[in-house]
């Protein structure tokens, strides 16, 4: 059996794999190459930057399981390779903390100019006035989304004395009690909170749900968090708000196409604060998701059961 990992897999799901088949690690690989050796794999690790389209998996001729080293598979299709019988799993929990981290972090570095007030001292000035932020005590933070991070992101905004609303269609009371937040509808956190962050997948229900129809009706000062999935929030309207001062800040780290150059409307504007999908990436939470799903092809490719994603 052969198994592909692309991506930058972490070493150590690979050398799980490796006692028992053979790896070929390509960390960086074009679609052009994955289209053209993807007929010899029986099992394909990717992270986001590889697209299982359609076209892979129609070519992928011995392909009997995907592994996605994260939570989100939107990069995968999922249709076309059930229609095809290829078992598709992810790591849902690998790197829950991580993203949670990288939302306080972002919200943090947001609120306190931390970026550009470094960007300004590594060139030698001292703008002591020009960067003075706002604190998050006191404040109410709107959580859209209460999965797993979206859920350690309240707990963590609790221990900051913020208020937490949360909008979730899945979320029930008990659940929203244990957790100590207040459940709203969507128009209730859009319309009362101080800091926004969305914590749900691309969907067809999801994508461009915060535009600028829903940022005009936002609080004064209102900020803005994404380290979900890039078109969650409509990033051309983000950018004219954020100008316009609909919006008194953002701090993003997903985009609705990646990799993002100097030409993307989030790019330059001031009081944006942007890091390159860095949600997942701590030492910690590549492991684990690299073992999840190196655990979850071995035991496949072996006849046993998965979870699929
Ligand atoms: C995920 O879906 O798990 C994150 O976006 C992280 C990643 O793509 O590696």
């Amino acid at each position: 059996m052969k198994v592909l990992a692309a991506d930058g897999i972490s070493p150590k799901g690979i050398e799980l794999l490796q006692k028992e088949f053979e790896v070929d690690v390509k960390d960086k690989i074009s679609a052009e190459e994955l289209l053209e050796i993807i007929p010899a794999y029986d099992a394909l690790m990717v992270r986001s930057a590889s697209k299982v389209t359609a076209e892979v998996i129609e070519r992928a001729k011995n392909l009997k399981i995907i592994g996605r080293a994260g939570v989100g598979v939107d990069n995968i299709d999922i249709p076309a390779a059930t229609a095809k019988g290829i078992i598709v799993i992810n790591s849902p929990g690998g790197n829950t903390i991580a993203a949670t981290e990288h939302t306080m972090a972002m919200m943090l570095a947001m609120s306190r100019n931390i970026p550009v007030a470094n960007e300004t001292m590594q060139k030698g000035e001292w703008n002591r006035k020009k960067y003075v932020g706002v604190e998050l005590r006191g404040k109410t933070l709107g959580v859209i989304g209460m999965g797993r991070i979206g859920a350690g992101v309240a707990k963590r905004a609790m221990a900051f004395d913020m208020k937490v609303i949360a909008y979730d269609p899945y979320i029930n009371e008990e659940r929203a009690k244990a957790l100590g937040v207040t459940i709203g509808t969507f128009e209730d956190v859009i319309t009362q909170s101080d800091f926004i962050t969305v914590h749900m997948p691309l969907t067809p229900d999801t994508k461009g749900m915060i535009g600028m129809e829903q940022m005009k009706k936002m609080k004064q000062g209102v900020r803005l968090v994404n380290c979900a999935r890039g078109g969650i929030i409509v990033e051309e309207d983000l950018a004219e708000a954020v100008k316009q001062g609909i919006v008194a800040g953002a701090a993003i780290d997903v985009y609705t196409s990646e990799p993002v150059g100097a030409d993307h409307p989030l790019v330059g504007v001031p009081g944006i604060v942007l890091t390159p999908h860095l949600g997942a990436s701590t030492v910690e939470a590549q492991i684990g998701v690299s073992l999840d799903v190196s655990e979850g092809i071995l035991a496949a490719l072996k006849g046993e059961p998965v979870a699929t994603a």
